[in-house]
């Protein structure tokens, strides 16, 4: 196995490995680069659903695919792994987020427990856009400006589970008319990264968050101050996608959004996540 810095804000590129037999990874290896990099990239893989359940698992147990998922293909039937596509087969759509810009966020950051690791294949990609950028909420931190870090030491952070990250309200739950009422998950604004002890902000993602306590109009204020915070180009790395390749990144400790791209295109992604524990 080789490990190779990418020559950006964060991530590795991981070469001379092949995922679909996880027998003869080593894990312990992955698992530091994992942790050191914050996003591994995997070049030219060719991975089946189950193949991805198999080496997903390599990272702990896996979360069954969310409510909103509403996926037709019988292969993944039972699995822990779902698509993120916008192909629609016998006129439904075989996986979520359509072609839309998904917003910078968190995966399922609005549970108690939100995963640790999140992986992606891509299958199929468009020619241009639907690439996909990650941002080092550590880094972020570090450099957060002392009033701000000052605004935001001590707060608790309410996630919304109502709305996607490309605005669509999940199936089940209502639209959001007060943020202070959403349903979802509180976490700190400021977390602890449980197995490197590293302190990073954890704000979920931008859209129906509320600040706990603080009153409504203080609390977009501040919200919109951290995410220009966040979305500072110096934290990020974006991937331009190739099909075969594998994308796995730690969900404590990075936000993630993707480019749109055209609806007519094709793009096919499997997606699988690693179950977590309570943000401290
Ligand atoms: C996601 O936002 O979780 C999906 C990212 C992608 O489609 O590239």
């Amino acid at each position: 196995m080789k490990i190779e810095r990418l020559d950006t804000a964060l991530g590795a590129r991981i070469s001379a490995v092949n995922l679909s037999v996880p027998d003869g990874l080593d894990q312990a290896g992955l698992r530091s680069a994992w942790l050191d990099h914050g996003v591994l990239l995997f070049h030219g893989q060719n991975l089946s659903p189950t193949a991805l359940v198999q080496f997903s698992a390599l990272f702990g147990d896996l979360e069954p695919p969310p409510a909103s998922e509403t996926g037709t293909r019988d292969e993944l039937a039972g699995q822990p792994v779902w698509y993120i596509s916008n192909v629609v087969e016998n006129g439904k759509a075989i996986g979520s987020l359509g072609a839309g810009e998904a917003e910078w966020h968190t995966d399922m950051s609005y549970l108690p427990e939100p995963p640790t690791a999140s992986i992606l294949f891509a299958q199929e990609v468009p020619h241009t856009g639907g690439n996909t950028s990650f941002a080092d909420m550590e880094a972020a931190w570090a450099a957060i400006p002392d009033d701000l870090c000052q605004a935001i030491a001590g707060r608790t952070i309410h996630h919304d589970s109502s709305t996607t990250s490309v605005g669509e309200t999940r199936r089940g739950y209502d639209g959001v008319s007060d943020v202070r009422e959403a349903p979802g998950a509180s976490h700190p604004a400021i977390r602890t990264h449980p197995e490197t002890g590293r302190p990073s902000l954890y704000l979920g993602r931008r859209r129906n968050a509320w600040i706990e306590g603080m009153d409504l109009a203080e609390s977009e204020a501040l919200l919109d101050r951290l995410w220009e915070h966040c979305r500072r180009p110096e934290f990020a790395w974006t991937h331009v996608w190739q099909a075969g390749d594998v994308v796995m990144w730690d969900n404590r400790r990075l936000i993630h959004r993707r480019d749109p791209f055209e609806a007519s295109s094709r793009r096919i992604m499997l997606r699988t996540q690693v179950a977590g524990d309570r943000p401290f």
